[in-house]
């Protein structure tokens, strides 16, 4: 019911105008959005790394329909990725690309040439790529332009939903030496036939697949904001000799960022994912309607301020 009712607003531009005036929607945006211009962005990324922060920086926008909206994101991944080199912010700084939003619904060729043009120019400016993972309907494209992408590109990376029951299967297949792969929950309202539905089998599969890419010998990036899940993390880190080039923890902008600070203290690589763009309205809804426990999440994260 919740779920609908998001949706049918996340839809409205009605709903967003009047969101837009409401003080506590500014104050969600502001918390979890760098900003609608590069230019945000590029301030937010700049005041992260001088707290001892990594970052990756994700250009609002999925569910691209047409080529023409495509091209536009890949062309502003390409403007980014020159100003963060520009800037000196890389390669503690790097993108984060949704497939969707280059193309991915309806040609996944474009997606692919697109997603392809992105990491050329990570690479010129000396940083990485990791593929976003959105519903189940899309992993194994997303998995299969992955493999095609790191053949010339190696370091691009990829996200793993610990929900979804093929996820220990596919942390064993990108274990390997070389292979970056982001660990999540996942954020999407995925059927039982594919997704543990309770937390608790989420949080022990999230265990389970964490302990693959910890004990492999690819690159482990640990996003969750989860004590329970982060102290596991922890602890494997010291069992496997993990140091700060081993592995990281991975959170988004906004959320617990004294842990945040504090893992950092500790001498651990944090990444911060940060989010910017006109399309904030769109980020926000879809992040609550995706999942309408989120809006538990937001709330949390406003509640500690
Ligand atoms: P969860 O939401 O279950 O929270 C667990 C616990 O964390 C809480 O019970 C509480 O103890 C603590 N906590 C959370 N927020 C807190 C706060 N503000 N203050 C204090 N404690 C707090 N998803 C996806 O499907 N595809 C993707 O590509 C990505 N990409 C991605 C990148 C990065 C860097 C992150 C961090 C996350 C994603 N996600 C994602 C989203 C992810 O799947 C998930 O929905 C959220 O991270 C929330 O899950 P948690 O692991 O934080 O646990």
């Amino acid at each position: 019911m919740l779920r609908t009712v998001i949706l049918a607003a996340s839809r409205s531009s009605q709903v967003e105008r009047l969101l837009a005036t409401v003080p506590f929607t500014r104050d969600v945006v502001r918390r979890f959005v760098a900003g609608a211009q590069t230019d945000d962005a590029l301030r937010a990324t700049r005041e992260l790394v001088a707290d001892g922060l990594a970052v990756t920086l994700d250009n609002l926008g999925e569910d691209t329909v047409t080529p023409e909206q495509a091209t536009s994101i890949r062309e502003e991944y390409l403007r980014l990725l020159s100003m963060l080199s520009a800037a000196g912010l890389t390669p503690a700084a790097e993108v984060s690309v949704k497939l969707s939003a280059l193309g991915q619904a309806f040609d996944e060729q474009l997606a692919y040439d697109n997603a392809r043009a992105i990491c050329a120019a990570a690479d010129a400016a000396g940083t990485t790529v990791t593929l976003d993972m959105e519903d189940h309907t899309t992993t194994d494209s997303t998995l299969d332009i992955l493999a095609k992408l790191r053949k010339d590109h190696p370091s691009t990376g990829a996200v793993l939903q610990a929900y979804l029951r093929r996820t220990e299967s596919d942390c064993r297949e990108l274990a390997g030496a070389g292979s970056r792969v982001r660990l999540c929950k996942g954020a999407y309202s995925e059927p039982e036939s594919v997704a543990y539905q309770s937390a608790r089998d989420v949080d022990k599969s999230y265990v389970r697949c964490l302990n693959i890419l910890m004990s492999g010998d690819g690159y482990p990036m640990l996003a969750t904001h989860d004590p329970r899940l982060i102290a596991i993390g922890e602890d494997r880190a010291r069992w496997y000799d993990r140091g700060p080039d081993g592995f990281e923890f991975q959170m988004l902008y906004g959320i617990r960022p004294d842990e945040q600070a504090r893992l950092v203290g500790e001498g651990y690589t944090v990444r911060t994912y940060l989010p910017y763009g006109e399309d904030w309205y769109g980020y926000l809804m879809r992040r609550l309607a995706e999942r309408p426990a989120n809006l538990a999440f937001f709330a949390r994260a406003l509640a500690s301020r």
